[in-house]
Parts: C-alpha cells; structure tokens; sequence
C-alpha cells in the first residue's frame, strides 16, 4: 500500500495550504560533455537510430564525470539560481542509485565540495528517489528547517553494458539539483503526494554489486504504465485537483512510449509535459530535476503554477508530488 499523507501529518493536509509553504528557489542542472549517439551505437550493436527513437524517444545520451562531481556542478547551479549561499544549506539530500562508493554515501563528498558540514545522506529509491527526496525535505522543512538542497545524481555508465540491446540504448549519466526553501509566504505548496513501492518486482530491473543493469524490459513497461496512472491520480485526489488543474507535468525520463501510454489512460496532453529524454536518456534519479531545469530555463513555470512531478523505476518504486509554485 502507497504511504499516504493524513490530515494529521506536519505537512499540509489534502486540501493544500498549511502555516509554512515550501519553495522550488533554485534549480540547476549538470550533463558531462561525451556523448553516445545512437548512431554511435550502431558501431557494435545491431540496432539502428530509427528503432531506438521510434521505441524510447532517445536519441543520445551522456557518459563520464563522477556522480559526486555532477551533483556538485548542478548543486552550484541551483544555488546560483537561488540566490542562496552554500552556508546557508541546512541539508544536502542526493538521490541516486549510483553512488561513488559503497561505502560512504556520496552526498556528504557534495557537501564537503560546496564548503559546508551540514547534515548529508544518500537516498535511494532508483528513479522514483528525487521525488521521495522532495517529500522528505517538506518534512524537514515542517521541523524548522529553512533551506535544502534536493539533488538527483547518476553516473548509469558504469552500471551500463552498452553492448546490451535492452539497456545499453537507455542510460546515460546526469545531474540536477533544487534549492528546496521554506516559504513563510505559504504562497507555495506541496499540495501533496503518494509515495509507494513494490518489492515483489526487484528482479525485473536490478544489478548486483559491481554488476551491471539487469532488466526485463516489458514487464518494467507494463508496470510503470500501471504505477504511474495510479500514483498520479491519487496525488490529484489528495490536493483535491483534477487533470485541468495540472499546468505542467515533469515525468521520469525513462520511455516516450510509457509516458504517453499512462498520459491516454490519465487524460494528460503532451503539450503539457516537459520532456529532454531525446538528448539525456533515462539518468535515473537525476531526470526529474534535469527536465525541470529545461522547464525553468523555456519559461514553462509561473508563480501559481501547479507543477506534477512523477517517478517510477527500480524496486519496484513510485513517488508522485504536486507543487504550487511561489
Ligand atoms: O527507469 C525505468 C527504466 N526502464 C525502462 O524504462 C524500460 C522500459 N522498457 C522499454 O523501454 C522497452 O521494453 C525497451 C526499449 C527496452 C525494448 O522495447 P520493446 O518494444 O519492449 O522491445 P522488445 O524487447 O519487445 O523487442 C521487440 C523486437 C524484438 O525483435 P523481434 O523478436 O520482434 O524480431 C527485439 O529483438 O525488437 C528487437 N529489439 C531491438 N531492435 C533494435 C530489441 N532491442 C532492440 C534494439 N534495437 N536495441
């Protein structure tokens, strides 16, 4: 059962508006410069650009850097962007899947580079993890604190057999990170969000340690249309929305084809949904905050926007989250 938000939790309740907002301040976004075309692709593996577009919407993606060192570059973007100097950064919360290490986590590596000693944690929940990491900080926020860093960080090169057919086509590496600000205004919200997992699925998408991404590919399709349709709607149920209300969706980069086969079951346009899929593939934990990066930067987010953001990936994981924008 998805974990719920209840009218008694320290966050605002269904109907949306609490004593405290919390504001997006600051988004920034890191790509490493090479980049693996399909085209690239078809050197070693029998595949074609036609075909790859034609079933992810990818058409390249990005290999190299570390993921401490894209988080850190999209961390200075954000904070940039905020206005916020790193000192102020209560916490850093890096969502990935991909870490530089087993041991340690990577984000307090991120802090150190920043200049700060402030709490700093992993968050891994696969693709779904920025998102569970955006409802972790309104909770923290609900507990005084003022300013996190939210950011979603992969280097999927090194977990990747690009020579693989299934899953060599769709990773590549990335980062992006937000400033994630208590608003006294309470001009912004959560609005809400449904947080869920299944772990009956691990074995249709998962690698072992030092091992490479493991993945039956249909079933991951199958099931993310269902999760996503469910985790959505349930996410407008709460803040009492409906698909008319939603001015921007900002979906987990993994598959063209999945996000428009839950947007038909959904009632959701395209139109209304920032995709960069094309020219990232799917950076895991990181393609929620790139794509809203590209929405930021196109002018697509306006203060009263009522923005879903909705992941799903590894674990199975989902995590959906409705923002009204400051
Ligand atoms: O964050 C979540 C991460 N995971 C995902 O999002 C994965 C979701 N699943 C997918 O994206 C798709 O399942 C894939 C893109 C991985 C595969 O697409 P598909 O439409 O499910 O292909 P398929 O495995 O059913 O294979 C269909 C055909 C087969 O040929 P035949 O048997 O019909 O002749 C495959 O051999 O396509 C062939 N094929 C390819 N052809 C060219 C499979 N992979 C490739 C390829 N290039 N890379």
């Amino acid at each position: 059962m998805s974990s719920e938000q209840t009218t008694d939790s320290s966050g605002p309740s269904g109907a949306g508006v609490g004593p405290w907002g919390l504001k997006l301040a600051g988004v920034g976004a890191a790509l490493p410069p090479k980049v693996l075309t399909n085209d690239d692709l078809t050197a070693w593996m029998d595949t074609s650009d036609e075909w790859i577009r034609e079933r992810t919407g990818i058409g390249e993606r990005r290999l190299g850097g570390t993921t401490s060192g894209l988080a850190t570059e999209a961390a200075r973007a954000a904070l940039e962007a905020a206005g916020t100097a790193p000192t102020d950064i209560e916490q850093v919360i890096l969502a990935t899947t991909s870490p530089d290490y087993m041991l340690p986590g990577t984000a307090p590596a991120v802090a150190r580079e920043l200049g700060i000693d402030c709490g700093a944690f992993d968050l891994q929940a696969a693709c779904s993890g920025w998102v569970y990491g955006l409802v972790v900080a309104n909770g923290l926020i609900a507990q005084g604190m003022k300013k996190i860093l939210v950011i979603g960080a992969e280097t999927l090169d090194r977990m990747t057999d690009y020579h693989d057919r299934g899953t060599g086509i769709l990773f590549g590496n990335g980062a992006g990170a937000v400033v994630v600000e208590r608003d006294e205004s309470s001009q912004g919200q959560l609005l809400s969000w449904d947080l869920g997992s299944n772990g009956q699925h691990v074995h249709i998408l998962y690698s072992e340690h030092d091992g490479k991404i493991q993945m039956d590919g249909r079933e991951v399709f199958r099931q993310a249309v269902t999760v996503i349709q469910r985790s959505a709607n349930a996410a407008m149920e709460r803040a009492g929305l409906t698909v008319d209300d939603i001015d921007l969706i900002v979906p987990h980069q993994a598959n063209i084809r999945i996000v428009e086969a839950a947007w038909k079951r959904l009632g959701f346009s395209m139109d209304k949904t920032e995709m960069v899929l094309e020219h990232t593939g799917n950076t895991s934990a990181a393609s929620i905050p790139l794509a809203l990066d590209n929405a930021i930067n196109n002018g697509r987010i306006q203060p009263g926007s009522t923005v879903l953001f909705v992941g799903f990936g590894a674990g199975m994981t989902w995590a959906s989250a409705i923002v009204r924008w400051s």
